[in-house]
């Protein structure tokens, strides 16, 4: 069976890069970096155009990664101003709410979107925000996110969104990290017929962070929620009230654009800074060639805007180049399975960007919920946030794209900024649940773990070589943490944590995470940070957490729990432990499998040796290599005991 899906010939005849012209690009990209950057910094209106593009040295003794660092612009008026007055009344937005009623569903042009913009700027400007400022975003999927996104960096604010599913301590904590002074939230959320209790959550992690002075509250539900006079104002309210012009505020290429948070191996969660210029460039050219998008299309990304994906590739990219996109704010599975294959009929879209873990479950459906709905407007797919199992890409390339639609599996992280290895779909066959090819400028590399460059046919650390415009430029209050993560593991390189492997095309599979980090459903989870939120319950003594294979979430989080002495194991506590877990970090950490661990094995020194948990969890019960530096032999012959007796139950 042949496993490579070429290029349709017509796709490749209209496309925006074609192979030949991959080719030749991707060579030149590499001999002239600097002037390839400098062309597709050209996409961009500049206030004052740079005189140098790139600065930089992967060099862990003296880290620079600087951009067209003394030209100046501003996003929003390169987003949002610059798309009229010739876009006024053409959809920029078209929302779906999560119900199917006729107030669930509006369309934003851009010419309201900037007016919406610009007063909402003005009411930030009104409650202090300047130039540098930090304003946390804790917002649905409704337009009013991509509105309060722009409002902050036409003032030059930095916005830090925070997924609408962290709860009240999360967002606490990103809060005062960032040392935010205004909170944009709204009174709830609606998923999945549920009802997402934002202010609430909001006004509990306002009262531990004082630093925040004013919290503006978009009316999404309508629904009678606390309100604290002086403190808190309605955005319509607002809005309605401010002055329709906003000067943009000049900034710098290298000034920051946005914070976001994201998990890594070690300590808690991380604010990854990225800088204007360099970001936009990288943002707004690659989304147009790898989703091959052309003027009047439609585009749906599914990603929460709590995500990277969505920074750039559903607000960024689509508002860069004056597209159209879908914005939903539900689920794909309410009211039922065909939700997603129904609002791609309504809204005719064009280009579709998801994730495998929906996929997978979608799959599980079967065929039915797809053949009800008409997907002939789809032309690309595209999948992103962990590696594609070729079974799903089949499924998707069949069924959902009538095999007629390149599959675009965009591989990169929230350290990139964007995409790194992409099959570029009008140039690059497909082979399933590869990322395939490096994007323009992009020089993979493969190392072992001692560090040597592994040539041809090869598997093991995923690298890159050279600066990118996108890449974060640092973790905020942590440049040490960045510069040790990313660029000390192998110097004069960036280290991405993943795994990877070349085939003979020169194709890249990612193999998945190599360090703590678990990928479940496509989002990030520290072992640590899941640790420290189970050890926090008063019951617990110690835990270790590590990531198992999972049919439907790629990974599952698998935790040993050592509970403090004389106290039971129950099937309560268990669940008392998976919820306590749930209510410090939200409903993503959810504990698959937590196994009862009377001690945890451990080497001499006392580090937690996850190599064997990791091994137990995906029931691996033999090959734990070398075990002559665990401490107590026995500790694991318990363990593997105990998921045997629990797998043997669970057959029964
Ligand atoms: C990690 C980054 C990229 C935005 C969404 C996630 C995994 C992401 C792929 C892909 C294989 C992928 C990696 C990466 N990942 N995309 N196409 N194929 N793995 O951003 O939360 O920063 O996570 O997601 O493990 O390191 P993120």
């Amino acid at each position: 069976m042949s496993d490579i899906y070429p290029v349709p010939p017509d796709f490749a005849a209209r496309a925006h890069v074609d192979a030949a012209a991959y080719d030749r690009l991707y060579r030149q990209s590499l001999d002239d970096n600097d002037g390839f950057w400098r062309e597709q910094a050209a996409a961009l209106d500049w206030i004052r155009p740079f005189t140098q593009v790139s600065d930089t040295k992967f060099d862990p003794a003296d880290l620079r990664i600087r951009w067209f660092a003394d030209g100046t612009l501003n996003a929003s008026v390169n987003c949002v101003d610059r798309h009229l007055p010739a876009k006024a009344d053409k959809p920029a937005i078209l929302w779906q709410g999560d119900g199917e009623g006729e107030s669930e569903s509006r369309s934003v042009t851009w010419g309201e979107l900037a007016d919406k913009v610009n007063r909402l700027a003005n009411v930030l400007k009104g409650l202090g925000v300047a130039k540098g400022d930090v304003v946390t975003i804790y917002l649905p999927v409704i337009p009013e996110v991509m509105v309060a996104m722009m409002a902050c960096v036409r003032l030059g604010a930095v916005h830090s969104v925070v997924f609408s599913g962290f709860s009240a301590e999360a967002l606490a904590n990103r809060i005062e990290d960032a040392g935010a002074k205004v909170l944009i939230t709204a009174d709830e959320g609606h998923r999945g017929g549920r009802v997402v209790p934002l202010k609430h959550n909001a006004d509990a992690a306002v009262a531990a962070q004082p630093s925040i002075r004013h919290v503006v509250v978009v009316r999404r539900s309508g629904a009678s929620v606390p309100f604290t006079p002086g403190r808190d104002l309605w955005y319509d309210e607002a809005v309605a009230a401010a002055e329709p012009w906003c000067p943009p505020v000049e900034v710098g290429a290298e000034d920051p654009l946005f914070i976001l948070y994201t998990s890594g191996s070690t300590g808690k969660p991380k604010g990854l800074v990225h800088t204007t210029g360099g970001y936009l460039v990288h943002a707004g050219t690659s989304w147009r060639v790898i989703f091959d998008w052309h003027e009047g299309e439609v585009f749906w990304c599914t990603a929460d805007v709590g995500w990277v994906t969505a920074h750039t590739y559903k607000i960024y990219g689509p508002l860069l180049n004056g597209a159209t996109s879908v914005m939903f704010e539900g689920v794909p599975t309410w009211p039922d399975s065909s939700r997603w294959w129904s609002i791609i009929e309504r809204y005719r879209v064009n280009i579709f960007y998801t994730a495998p873990t929906a996929l997978r479950s979608l799959m599980r459906e079967g065929e039915a919920p797809v053949q009800r709905h008409d997907l002939s407007s789809l032309r690309v797919l595209g999948s992103v946030g962990e590696p594609i199992n070729p079974e799903a890409w089949r499924w998707y390339h069949s069924v959902i794209g009538g095999g007629r639609c390149p599959i675009v599996d965009t591989y990169w992280q929230t350290e990139t900024g964007a995409v790194l290895l992409v099959p570029i779909p009008g140039a690059v066959a497909n082979k399933p649940g590869m990322a395939a090819k490096p994007y323009f400028g992009i020089r993979p590399v493969v190392v072992d773990a001692a560090g040597t460059r592994l040539d041809g046919v090869a598997e093991g650390n995923m690298c890159f070589e050279g600066s990118w415009p996108g890449q974060a430029r640092t973790i905020l209050h942590d440049h040490e943490r960045f510069v040790l993560t990313y660029f000390a593991p192998y110097p004069g390189l960036f280290f991405t944590g993943d795994g990877g492997r070349r085939d003979e095309d020169g194709y890249f599979r990612i193999t998945g995470r190599v360090d703590d980090v678990i990928n479940v459903s496509g989002h990030r989870l520290g072992t640590v940070e899941l640790e420290s939120a189970i050890s926090s319950h008063p019951a617990v003594a110690e835990s270790a957490v590590v990531g198992f294979p999972h049919d439907l979430k790629g990974q599952g989080v698998f935790a040993y729990v050592t509970l403090k002495e004389n106290i039971d194991e129950s099937e309560a506590l268990r669940r008392e432990i998976v919820d306590w877990v749930r209510a410090r970090i939200g409903a993503i950490a959810s504990l698959d499998v937590v196994q009862w661990a009377p001690s945890l094995p451990k080497n001499r020194a006392g580090k937690i040796l996850r190599r064997i948990l990791a091994k137990v969890a995906a029931n691996d019960f033999e090959n734990f290599g070398d075990t002559s530096t665990v401490a107590d032999p026995a500790i694991v012959g318990d363990i593997v005991l105990r998921r045997k007796q629990t797998l043997e139950r669970e057959s029964s």
